[in-house]
């Protein structure tokens, strides 16, 4: 990864992008390209894809974040920002969410949304693979279905766990594949079928055809446990949404003596 690969040029057009090497895996400018052209849609499309589910999964992990009043939190790659909002509600007047995004159009929707938060929150730019934050700033960090478009995982995952105390919890909320039937044979139709269906009539195809497969490339649950035990956290996870939705939690482990 060069460094010029983090700077915070503005989306090029997508045609003069180079083509995705599958249609899981698309290069950072193109995810940030993807990003800014569906910004405008993207809280719609959410509510009619999770029939408005997505609102309490996101309560759930700002709850696992385990923050209170008075706390410093981070909410990476926040988009619309509705799970700094969520963290908002928890840390209060006393505290502060900073959540960053390095899609300027998602992040231009998050601040229409600053007005009503109840604490102190700022919507700015950053790259997940280089938080601009000093080492133990947070008490908590947080991802909502941004980890599985990181361009480089255990880089995002590292990252996350840098900028967070000793003791400080990192939360990762993503869809993951169920694996046992019958819910596993609806959500290969709703994802495979009616998701691209959905985005076609939305008039972007290609962002909703990128959607499952890059969720099919993402690591499973006990993958992901695994990469982020190697960041230095203490991890447990819990599935929910008859196994379609993983919220992982991991607790940073104090520094080893050098
Ligand atoms: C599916 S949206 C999730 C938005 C929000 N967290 C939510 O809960 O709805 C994924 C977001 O990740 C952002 N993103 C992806 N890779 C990123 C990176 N390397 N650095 C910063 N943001 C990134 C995209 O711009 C997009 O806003």
């Amino acid at each position: 990864m060069t460094s010029s690969s983090f700077s915070r040029s503005s989306s090029p057009p997508i045609s003069q992008l180079p083509p995705p090497a599958d249609k899981g895996t698309l290069q950072e400018p193109q995810v940030r390209a993807m990003f800014d052209r569906i910004a405008g849609f993207y809280d719609v499309m959410n509510s009619v894809m999770t029939a408005g589910l997505h609102h309490g999964w996101r309560r759930r992990a700002a709850d696992l974040a385990c923050v209170g009043p008075g706390d410093r939190v981070l909410d990476v790659a926040t988009g619309t920002g509705d799970l700094a909002l969520e963290l908002a509600r928890r840390v209060g007047e006393g505290g502060e969410v900073i959540g960053s995004d390095f899609s300027e159009q998602m992040l231009t929707h998050a601040r229409t949304k600053a007005p009503a938060a109840q604490a102190p929150i700022t919507f700015e730019w950053a790259n997940a693979m280089a938080l601009p934050y000093a080492d133990g700033e947070f008490a908590a960090a947080t991802v909502g279905f941004g980890a599985r478009n990181f361009s480089d995982l255990d880089l995002g995952l590292a990252e996350m766990a840098r900028v967070v105390r000793p003791g400080g919890k990192v939360v990762v909320l993503e869809i993951t594949t169920p694996t046992r039937p019958p819910l596993s044979t609806f959500y290969r139709l709703w994802f495979d079928r009616v998701v691209p269906l959905i985005g076609r009539v939305a008039g972007d195809p290609e962002a909703y055809e990128y959607l499952p497969n890059s969720v099919k490339r993402f690591p499973d649950p006990r993958e992901l446990a695994a990469k982020m035990d190697r960041c230095g956290l203490d991890v447990r996870y819990v599935l929910t949404a008859g196994g379609i939705i993983a919220l992982h939690v991991g607790t940073r482990r104090p520094a080893e003596p050098s």
